[in-house]
Parts: C-alpha cells; structure tokens; sequence
C-alpha cells in the first residue's frame, strides 16, 4: 500500500519539523489540500505557504484542489513540481480539456469525486487518467468519521478500471486509520490518505509503516 500523509493535520506553528519527519519517513508522497472557501467551507493554505513546503519536502506531492476552476491553478501547481495534480469531477465543466492541461504540463492527472457522485460519471474519461481519488468524507475538513459506502466505490471503480484497461491509481481520502486502512485494502485501494492518523499520533513513522503494510 501506498502512503499519502495530510498535511492538513500537521502543526502548522512547527511545519518545517513536521515535514523533516514526513522526508524521514516511509510515505510515498505528501498530500496537500488546497480550499477556496468557496468550492468547500473551508480554506487551509494557499500557493505562498505551499512553495515553502514544496522546497523543504523531499517526497512527490501529491496536490488535492478543493477549489472552483482547479484548471485556473495548473501552472502554479507544476511550479511547486508536483507529482500529482487532483481536480475534483464537480468542479471542473471541461474535465476532459482539464485532464490534458495537467498532462500537458507534466504532471499525474488525478480526477477526485465526493462522496455522493457515482464512479460510473468517469467510464469516458478512465482511460485518460492516472489516478481517481475517491472521497470517503465530505471534502474540507479533516478528522471526520469514515464514510462506509466508500468500500463499494472502491470495488466498482476496481472492475471499470479493469474493464477499460485503464491503469489509474485508486486512491481514498478521509477517516483513514488502521481499521478503515485494511477494510480498504481488501477493497483493492492503491494509496490511503492520511491526516489525523499520522500526524496526531505520537510515532508518526510507526502510523505510516502500519498503513503501508496493510
Ligand atoms: C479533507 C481532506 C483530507 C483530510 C483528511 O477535505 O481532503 O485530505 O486532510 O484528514 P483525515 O485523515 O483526518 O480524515
Ligand atoms: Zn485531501
């Protein structure tokens, strides 16, 4: 399994220490959640923030926009050299030209769907993405309980990945813990999300190991 910690749950009066931890580590990207206060009831942290972080973390970053027209932001996303650039399916009119901005600009095409929009809205677009990040919470907030339905997604994403011969990366985001960590392994997910349970445990390289071993 692969490992996305959140920095979303990290102690923002020590960021730089938090993310000396995370380049210590064994995860295998860090995920960064951006919000517009528009798309999602929240704002965490913005390009200026996000430019430090990107300069001081030595794992591939793997960017979530919560924001209205996520297209607007590809070039600033590339200039942080970010490995991973995801744009949710409700934010995007054109998600097809989107898919190909993110290409055009080198970077993994992620499309990332709430928890109440169907896997079926990407059977004409699987082929071209890279990775699907299901949301297993409402986007915005961290620390929320798992939302168990995601299990099904997972699985019917699983076989019309399959189906079309795509080689997207199923990847989930919300109430990720050892529990729900291992129920969605078996459902066949390829990366968890992590927030809370990484960062606000007291060996955060211990928390990650155990994800990744699932
Ligand atoms: C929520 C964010 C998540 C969040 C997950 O909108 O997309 O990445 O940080 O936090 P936890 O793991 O605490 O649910
Ligand atoms: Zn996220």
């Amino acid at each position: 399994m692969k490992i996305a910690p959140s920095l979303l749950a990290a102690d923002f009066l020590n960021l730089g220490n938090e993310i000396e931890k995370i380049n210590a580590s064994e995860a295998d990207f860090l995920h960064l959640d951006v919000m517009d206060g528009v798309f999602v009831p929240n704002i965490s942290f913005g390009f200026p923030v996000l430019e430090g972080v990107a300069r001081a973390c030595s794992k591939p970053l793997d960017v979530h926009m919560m924001t209205v027209e996520p297209e607007k932001w590809i070039s600033h996303v590339r200039g942080l050299g970010a490995a991973v650039m995801n744009v949710h399916q409700e934010a995007c009119l054109h998600l097809y030209s989107t898919v190909q901005h993110i290409h055009e600009a080198g970077m993994m095409a992620g499309v990332t769907l709430n928890p109440a929009t169907p896997v079926e809205t990407l059977t004409d677009i699987i082929e071209d993405l890279d990775l699907v990040l299901l949301m297993s919470v409402e986007p915005g907030f961290g620390g929320q309980p798992f939302i168990m339905h995601t299990l099904d997604k997972v699985r019917k994403l699983k076989s019309l990945r399959n189906a079309s011969g795509s080689r997207a990366l199923i990847e989930v985001d919300g109430g990720v813990n050892a529990d729900t960590g291992a129920l969605l392994a078996n459902a066949g997910a390829d990366i968890l999300v992590a927030g809370s349970y990484v960062f606000r445990s007291e060996d955060m390289n211990a928390s990650i190991l155990k994800l990744k071993e699932l």
